[in-house]
């Protein structure tokens, strides 16, 4: 497998940033409420370890990130006051937000700060430029500071231009949830402790498939739960109702398994699942063999039994790595599934790696987060660094040892 991190990276404790300008990507891409406030400021948190380090160094910190996708226009309910708010509240100290992200009012604002004071830039996707890592908005954008901090794991598979443009400008370092992040998905590929299993769910097999075929070289056991067990099930003869089954990915899953099978890794598909007749709260369900999938009906969890198999294999585990839903939790009949799962990695001693996206959401809504060893704050980045690909804003970063 590809080195994740294949040279160790420069991070934010080996620069001097006293009385420096330094310019911090985050990752503030919160889920908003109906209402437009902040559902869930978990990002906002983890962003926090960085911003005090250099806060305490008298560092002046202009933090960036975007928000949603706003399709390089202003987008009024994306601007990120609610973010520089929320911050504030949680440093106790100000937090100005910018009306923009570049332009003479930044310039200004910029120059006009003193040591140990924070601005947050506006989402940097209002300009259309960011996403197609345009070489002078990331110039401008790298002219506000004199170094450069990636903490925004999330963003990092994005090659836009506050992530891989402005580190050709600056001394380019790694910021303190970023290097958690990074060194917690390479150590668990790399040298986990045994038995390792991963547990890969969710809707499609076929967002997955990179990640399967990278852990199934590693993993002593991988447990596949969601509604890409029904692509598994079909590709092993048995009948799915109306369940989505890939049908492009049948081979591939099927090499999946003949590679298992070849390397004595145990993998479990769910023995049972709950079924119904269309994913909707209040809908009769049952359960029923997965192996006797009734016509009409659709997998919409794991059943009982599958919750049984999967918790006693993960009783063994010592180091886990969890990806995707064993079910859709976020309707409460068919959350059990993967509440069983949660409760299961909550227990473990060991090591217990969520893999971001909707798992993490899963797990913060069961409160077991804190039971957790690492819940990773990326979605996209933490299915790439589970692919055993490498991050371009990782890559972008300055080496370790650079002067
Ligand atoms: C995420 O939410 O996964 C990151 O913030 C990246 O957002 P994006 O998928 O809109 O690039």
């Amino acid at each position: 497998m590809q080195n994740v991190l294949a040279r160790r990276k420069k991070t934010v404790r080996e620069i001097d940033v006293r009385d420096k300008r330094v310019l911090v990507r985050a990752d503030f891409n919160v889920p908003l409420d109906k209402d437009g406030g902040i559902a869930d400021d978990t990002r906002i948190r983890a962003s926090l370890p960085t911003i005090r380090y250099l806060c305490e160094r008298d560092a002046r910190v202009i933090l960036c990130s975007h928000l949603g996708r706003p399709q390089g226009r202003v987008v009024e309910r994306l601007r990120l006051v609610l973010v520089a708010n929320r911050l504030s509240a949680l440093l106790d100290r100000p937090v100005v937000a910018l009306r923009d992200c570049v332009g003479p009012e930044v310039e200004s604002a910029v120059a006009a700060m003193s040591d140990g004071d924070i601005v947050l830039l506006e989402n940097l996707r209002f300009h259309p430029e960011e996403k197609k890592d345009d070489p002078a908005f990331a110039e401008e954008l790298a002219s506000l500071a004199e170094i450069y901090v990636n903490d925004a794991f999330g963003a990092s598979h994005r090659a836009h231009a506050s992530v891989v443009g402005v580190p050709k400008h600056l001394p380019a370092v790694a910021g303190l949830l970023l290097e958690k992040e990074i060194g917690t998905f390479t150590r668990v590929l790399q040298a986990p402790e045994r038995p390792f299993a991963a547990v890969i769910g969710g809707a499609k097999v076929s967002d997955k498939l990179e990640v399967l075929e990278n852990t199934i070289s590693r993993v002593d056991a991988l447990i596949i739960g969601g509604g890409m067990a029904a692509t598994f099930l079909a590709s092993q003869g048995y009948g799915t109702g109306t369940s989505y089954v890939e049908t492009d990915s049948l081979d591939a899953v099927r090499k999946i398994a003949e590679t298992a099978m070849r390397r004595g890794v145990r993998l479990l598909l769910p023995r049972d699942v709950v079924v119904t007749e269309r994913l909707e709260a209040g809908v009769p369900t049952r359960v029923v063999s997965a192996t006797e999938i009734p016509d009409g009906q659709i997998i919409a969890d794991i059943g009982p039994g599958a919750a049984d198999d999967f918790s006693q294999e993960l009783e063994r585990a010592r180091t886990v790595v969890w990806n995707g839903p064993m079910g859709v939790f976020e309707i409460p009949e068919f959350a059990e599934g993967t509440r069983r799962v949660a409760a299961a990695l909550a227990n473990l001693r060991g090591t217990t790696v969520i893999g971001g996206g909707s798992t993490t959401d899963a797990v913060v809504r069961f409160g077991l987060d804190g039971q957790m060893t690492h819940v990773s704050t990326g979605g996209g980045a933490a299915l790439t660094m589970l692919a055993g690909k490498p991050l371009p804003g990782v890559a972008a970063l300055d080496d370790a040892g650079t002067p």
